[in-house]
């Protein structure tokens, strides 16, 4: 338990030690520390960092967690000993707030479906290759950064597979849910010494190209965040759900969105449809509770058809 102490860490920092549903909350005050951890191997730590969220130590080397937002965030990664980030989300990196902190930036953008194996190379040659500790993040922290570190402890950690799935529940990571990221995350296809000497770790891009429709979910999702602040029976800025509901008209009239095929982009329209309603809703000075249900089930029942799996077992 005394691993999870690392120098240099804030002397206000908490420690959370779960293992096999037991939480053990552990409070170092910089001298005394008392940890009660069950079974060390099956044990995997909460940290507090910044403003980020479900931040956990896998390993001295892994860490994972939501994605840093503020110049204090990536301060307290490095003060964590980070030194690279690796993020596996649809959001391009604030290169230059990491670079500020002294931290180097890996972009890997995942969807939710399967890790392809060349992603899952570039995931490992990062972190065998840092100079340090990693921080991997996804936007959350809830799905695809946990599957890229269960991939990693996996691999470099030699994790066992029951080791894997504990990790995956704590995250909140289910099968049913999620099922081929899920299949990828608890049996990575383990890459050859070749093909990862074959990646040179100096040009692993701090910033890839993410799908046209990726682009439109993360303004999608950021005005979604910002909308579910207003409580359900106040009334909110119409504008918002105006420039929502217009994210969606876009996002139906994309030429990859047809690539999906009319089912995607009828919902794309409906989904547009629920935010206008939420916006005239508002104009009349209503709440608009049933109308802003309407979007939230827009968001899952899509996802859950055409974001959730692979494409090919849709
Ligand atoms: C009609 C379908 C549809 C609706 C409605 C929809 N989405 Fe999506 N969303 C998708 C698809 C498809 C993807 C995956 C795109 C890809 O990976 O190529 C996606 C991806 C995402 C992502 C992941 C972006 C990344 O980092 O890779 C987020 C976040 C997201 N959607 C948020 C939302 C929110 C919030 C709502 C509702 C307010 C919503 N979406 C409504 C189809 C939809």
């Amino acid at each position: 338990m005394s691993r999870l102490i690392a120098p240099g860490r804030p002397r206000d920092m908490w420690i959370v030690a779960i293992s096999r549903g037991v939480t053990i909350a552990v409070f170092c005050s910089g001298l005394a520390v008392v940890a009660l951890a069950q079974d060390k191997s099956e044990t995997v730590s909460a940290v507090r960092c910044g403003s980020i969220e479900r931040i956990y130590q896998l390993s001295p080397r892994l860490y994972c967690g939501s994605r840093p937002s503020t110049a204090e965030d990536f301060a307290e990664l490095a003060r964590l000993g980070i030194h690279w980030i690796v993020s596996v989300d649809g959001i391009p990196p604030d290169v230059d707030a990491a670079r500020t902190a002294g931290l180097r930036y890996i972009h890997i953008p995942l969807d939710y479906g399967s890790i392809e194996t060349d992603q899952t190379a570039r995931l490992i040659r990062a972190v065998e290759a840092a100079p340090g500790p990693v921080y991997i993040h996804c936007h959350h922290g809830k799905y695809r950064g946990p599957a890229a570190a269960a991939q990693t402890a996996g691999v470099l950690e030699a994790w066992p597979r029951e080791r894997v799935a504990a990790w995956l529940s704590q995250a909140g990571l289910i099968p049913e849910e999620y099922p081929d990221l899920y299949a990828s995350a608890i049996e990575p296809v383990k890459p050859d010494r070749a093909t990862l000497d074959a990646i040179d770790p100096a040009l692993l891009p701090d910033r890839a190209p993410v799908p046209d429709l990726v682009e439109r979910m993360v303004e999608i999702d950021a005005l979604w965040m910002e909308l579910k602040e207003i409580a359900p029976d106040a009334v909110g800025e119409p504008a918002l759900a105006r420039q929502l509901g217009e994210q969606f008209r876009e996002s139906a009239r994309r030429e990859e969105s047809r690539r999906y095929g009319p089912d995607l982009i009828r919902s794309l329209e409906t989904a547009a449809k629920a935010a206008f309603a939420v916006e005239a809703a508002w104009r009349d000075r209503q709440p608009a509770a049933a109308e802003r249900e309407a979007v939230a089930r827009s968001c899952v029942e899509c996802h859950r058809a055409y974001r959730n799996r692979d494409r090919a077992t849709r």
